[in-house]
């Protein structure tokens, strides 16, 4: 998983930034889906690894997922933006999530801890 996420970082789009990152999702089923973030010029268009990878599986169907890693190259290691967190609850919920840089340097936690008191369709 962590090397399937650094080589999705390989193929980001990230000509403004520079900031390359990858995602790889496992569904119960054990199928990896991949993303990397793709920047745009408008800026605001660009979307993130995490939801890449999230909404590729989920335009194939696929509704349950196990865990996720993320990879940047920071030493400081990059979590989700507060958008992919929110996307991430929705489909994967309180999922396992590892953040990995290029160095091997890895944490793992739990959705719900990365995101707690979440807004969700509980609610609704
Ligand atoms: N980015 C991600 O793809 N995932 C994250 O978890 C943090 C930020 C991207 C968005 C943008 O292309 C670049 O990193 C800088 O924000």
């Amino acid at each position: 998983m962590l090397a399937a996420a650094l080589a999705a970082r390989e193929h980001a789009h990230a000509p403004y930034s520079h900031f390359l990152v990858g995602a790889a999702l496992e569904d119960v089923h054990g199928r990896v889906h991949t993303g990397c973030n793709v920047e745009n010029a408008t800026y605001g268009l660009t979307v993130c690894a995490e939801r890449v990878a999230v909404l590729k599986a989920i335009s194939e169907g696929v509704r349950d997922f196990r865990r996720i890693a993320v990879a940047a190259d920071t030493e400081t290691l990059t979590p989700p933006c507060g958008a992919c967190r929110q996307i991430l609850w929705e489909f994967c919920g309180d999922i396992e999530i590892t953040l990995v840089n290029p160095r091997g340097v890895s944490e793992t936690m739990r959705m719900k801890d990365l995101f707690p008191r979440a807004f969700d369709a509980s609610f609704l």
